[in-house]
């Protein structure tokens, strides 16, 4: 049941700590700091490169993927769509890796996106929530995410704990392959174990003008989310979740794209929401926001105490997330675009467990 909460996706967001921590201890050995994965079926130094589907959020989840994969074990990937990919004909290598992502386990288009990749000769590991579900027992190797049941339609803490694993999953090729030194690997791996409690503290804490900017929001007809780096698929989601739920139209972008088209459609009407915590490219994303204040965009900014005080001198609200190493940002940052999703359906009074036209569990093509 929902137990004290007003919807399951309420009760879900409110589980993140606790999936995320059951999550990452499955593949990251506490006490040693040290990756531990089950046997793979590819060996992650001898791929020349990965091939990456899934639809929806989880897609999303391999797009952030693909920046811990080229960053920490130097390996080119792909991803697509499974819509797409299952009628692309992609080249692959004999004996390739290919890896699928899905809560249920049951997706027709990633399924079929599973099936085309096998018989090409992929190798093809599956990150799934549903153990015994068709991909699980369809796929050479399975790595499960330890969600629980998700009863809402809208994925957030299957999206989080997807997100968990596949950060693991890269530490780990990273070691294999000797492309992160073992300081490296115990300093990234201390902060993605750390994510759990960063993640309860926002909950717990509430997030400062969170319920002023659900409500600027919910008053809007088109909605901006901005990113860069893995932040960029976090804008994703956050315009995803936000048009399944709300049925606001919103839009994901990558910052720098702004000035190439998407600028054009900036006013006082069109709420920005920016995802920008401190790191390396910081002053870039500002910058982007800054010209977009200077349009007249009314900036929304998600950050940190690093970032704070220069998004402030142009952005209208700016959100305090805690202080995180840029590697597991996007982790951190998934919540609040999610619980702002959340806010704005509930101020509109849509069915936020049950939005118009979806499906759990999209079993057909
Ligand atoms: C978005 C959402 C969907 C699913 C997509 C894939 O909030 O829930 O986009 O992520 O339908 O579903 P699975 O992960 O079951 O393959």
């Amino acid at each position: 049941g929902k137990g004290n909460y007003r919807h399951f996706m309420e009760k879900e967001l409110h589980e993140h700590p606790v999936v995320l921590g059951d999550t990452l201890r499955q593949y990251i050995d506490p006490a040693s700091r040290a990756v531990a994965l089950p046997a793979l079926p590819f060996d992650p130094v001898a791929v020349p490169k990965i091939s990456f589907s899934a639809c929806g959020s989880a897609f999303i989840a391999t797009q952030v993927a693909r920046y811990w994969f080229e960053q920490v074990a130097r390996l080119p990937v792909d991803t697509d769509v499974a819509s797409e990919l299952r009628y692309r004909d992609p080249p692959l290598p004999e004996g390739g890796a290919a890896l699928l992502v899905s809560q249920s386990g049951e997706t027709a288009d990633t399924l079929a996106a599973l099936r085309l990749l096998k018989s090409r000769g992929q190798h093809v590991l599956s990150v799934v929530n549903v153990p015994e579900s068709t991909m699980d027992r369809e796929s050479d190797g399975t790595l499960l995410t330890v969600a629980g049941p998700e009863i809402g339609v809208a994925s957030t803490k299957a999206f989080t704990a997807q997100l968990a694993v596949l950060a693991s999953l890269a530490l780990g090729f990273g070691r294999a392959r000797g492309t992160l030194t073992a300081a490296e690997e115990a300093r990234l791996t201390a902060a993605l174990l750390e994510v759990p409690a960063h993640a309860a503290e926002l909950l717990e804490q509430g997030l400062g003008d969170m319920m002023e900017i659900a409500r600027e929001v919910a008053a809007a007809r088109d909605v901006l989310f901005l990113g860069r780096g893995s932040l960029y698929p976090i804008a994703l989601e956050g315009a995803l979740k936000l048009k399944e739920l709300s049925y606001i139209h919103a839009e994901g972008y990558a910052a720098g794209e702004m000035k190439h088209g998407p600028i054009a459609l900036i006013d006082a009407s069109v709420p920005v929401i920016a995802l920008c915590p401190s790191g390396p490219l910081f002053e870039k994303t500002a910058s982007n926001l800054q010209e977009a204040a200077a349009r007249g965009g009314r900036i929304m900014a998600f950050t940190d105490a690093e970032g704070a005080p220069a998004l402030r001198r142009f952005a209208e609200r700016v959100v305090v997330l805690p202080s995180v190493d840029p590697f597991v940002a996007p982790i951190l940052h998934a919540i609040p675009v999610q619980l702002l999703a959340y806010h704005v359906a509930v101020l509109k009074g849509t069915d936020v467990d049950q939005p118009r036209n979806l499906a759990k569990a999209v079993t057909v093509e």
